[in-house]
């Protein structure tokens, strides 16, 4: 109101969030301020060891300086122009995913998160079923995805996603989803029938709590794509470029010079803008039915069939670009291969009864809590009050750790592919310490 003092401002963000944000996250009572690599300020000044991560998407750390220089180049250059029109940003990064990430011929579509690249991936599956339908020619539109999966929130994502828990409340959901265990490939197999089109796949699950693909799995399921004409759609969002300890996840578990496992699609966000917002597919360059050389698989997606106003702009892409010039030039897997091993040997070390196992590969860390011991210590797990990941999480940021919890039971590590020996023996110590005092109670 005119005249009005202005209160809104003197409110703590705690009471601001409240009264106008959607309350549709869980948050840790903590407002952050600054970052700076590995490192986290809150409002108050105070420092956490970020190995969350923002949940794998601060690649390079906070505010890393060739983002920074970027953004601040290109945001005077040329924020944002229409996808009516082309921007040489874009084409550069389309270049480098395909050419250093893929290393195989096709081509990128460009949106804002992960859930929009699968939901174009699966929108790639269903344009896939009409040119390549059934025998009788009844169009094909059924999708495998795995138990535990994570694919996104929009509602492709959570049709495409294999947890109840994304669903509830959603009903009807997008129709032509089958599930079937991860790591099954009788179950998928039998899965099979007329109207499928596409398997769709994390390498590693994240969200899921850390499992990671076997190789005759994954070269299982690529051997069923080809047989039955399937579209094999890799989903890494969060174990791509460079997190597992190679450039793809399916390389880490493969081994480089595997090549039995072709993906058709892949998409990819989180980490690729470094805390910028962007997702991407790719799509191969390959015929779209067996015999025909004629159309290309990667031009299925043709003029008015999909879009995203702000995908691809020529900040967002100089952004990412930026980010991955220097996960390539600093070989940045590489250090996320060996400390990620390093840190599971450490912890495995410990032996400590409060953890079941610790699964994952380079900075992509799962610690997976024995809940029966957990419970038997802490009276809130044992009255069903708190999850034991969530207890933990809760514990090692009281002590100045950041991490994120996946599912009931496991904590997750997903510290920047940047970070150093030394922080990680910091986040160590800090994890030890926590579990040394539940052991002890
Ligand atoms: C494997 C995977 N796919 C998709 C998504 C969804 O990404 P976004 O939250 O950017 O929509 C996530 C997010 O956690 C993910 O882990």
């Amino acid at each position: 109101m005119k005249g009005e003092k202005n209160s809104v401002s003197e409110e703590t963000t705690e009471a601001l969030f409240d009264r106008y944000v959607v309350p549709n996250y869980g948050r840790f009572p903590v407002s952050m301020a600054r970052g700076e690599g590995s490192w986290i300020w809150d409002e108050h000044g105070r420092k956490y060891l970020d190995y969350g991560g923002g949940i794998a998407v601060c690649a390079l750390g906070h505010a890393p300086p060739c983002l920074s220089a970027v953004l601040d180049a290109q945001s005077r250059k040329l924020i944002h122009c229409s996808n009516l029109y082309y921007n040489r940003q874009q084409a550069l990064l389309a270049q480098h995913i395909t050419e250093k990430i893929i290393g195989a011929p096709g081509k990128i579509f460009f949106c804002n998160s992960g859930a929009e690249a699968n939901d174009a991936l699966i929108k790639l599956a269903r344009r896939f079923g009409h040119a390549v339908p059934q025998a009788g020619g009844a169009q094909r539109h059924e999708i495998i995805t795995f138990e535990n999966s994570f694919h996104g929130r929009t509602l492709g994502g959570i049709a495409a996603t294999a947890q109840p828990k994304v669903k509830e409340g959603f009903a009807p959901l997008l129709p032509g989803f089958v599930h079937v265990p991860y790591n099954d490939l009788h179950g998928a197999r039998e899965a099979i029938g007329a109207k499928t089109v596409a398997i769709m796949l994390e390498a590693v699950q994240g969200e899921g709590g850390v499992h990671t693909a076997t190789p005759e799995f994954l070269l299982g399921i690529a051997d069923l794509c080809r047989e039955h004409q399937l579209l094999l759609m890799v989903d890494e969002v969060q174990c791509g470029l460079g997190r597992t300890g190679d450039l793809c996840a399916w390389h880490t578990v493969l081994g480089k010079e595997e090549n039995g496992f072709a993906p058709d699609a892949v998409s990819w966000a989180k980490g690729l803008g470094g805390g910028v917002p962007i997702g991407a597919i790719w799509v191969r360059d390959r015929a779209q039915a067996e015999h025909e050389p004629e159309p290309r698989l990667c031009n299925l997606l043709g003029p008015g069939s999909h879009g995203s106003t702000f995908g691809g702009t020529p900040l967002v892409s100089a952004a990412a670009l930026a980010v991955l010039e220097e996960i390539e030039a600093s070989r940045w897997w590489e250090h996320a291969r060996d400390l990620g091993q390093w840190i599971r040997d450490e912890i495995r070390s410990w032996q400590s009864g409060l953890i079941q196992e610790v699964r994952g590969l380079g900075l992509m860390l799962g610690v997976c809590l024995d809940a029966e011991n957990m419970a038997s210590r802490v009276p809130a797990v044992r009255g069903g009050k708190v999850t034991p990941s969530l207890h933990i999480v809760r514990a090692l940021m009281g002590e100045g750790l950041l991490t994120v919890p996946a599912g009931d039971t496991v904590v997750r590590l997903l510290p920047p592919l940047n970070t150093s020996r030394e922080e990680a023996a910091e986040a160590l110590k800090i994890f030890r310490g926590v579990l040394a005092e539940l052991e002890g109670a």
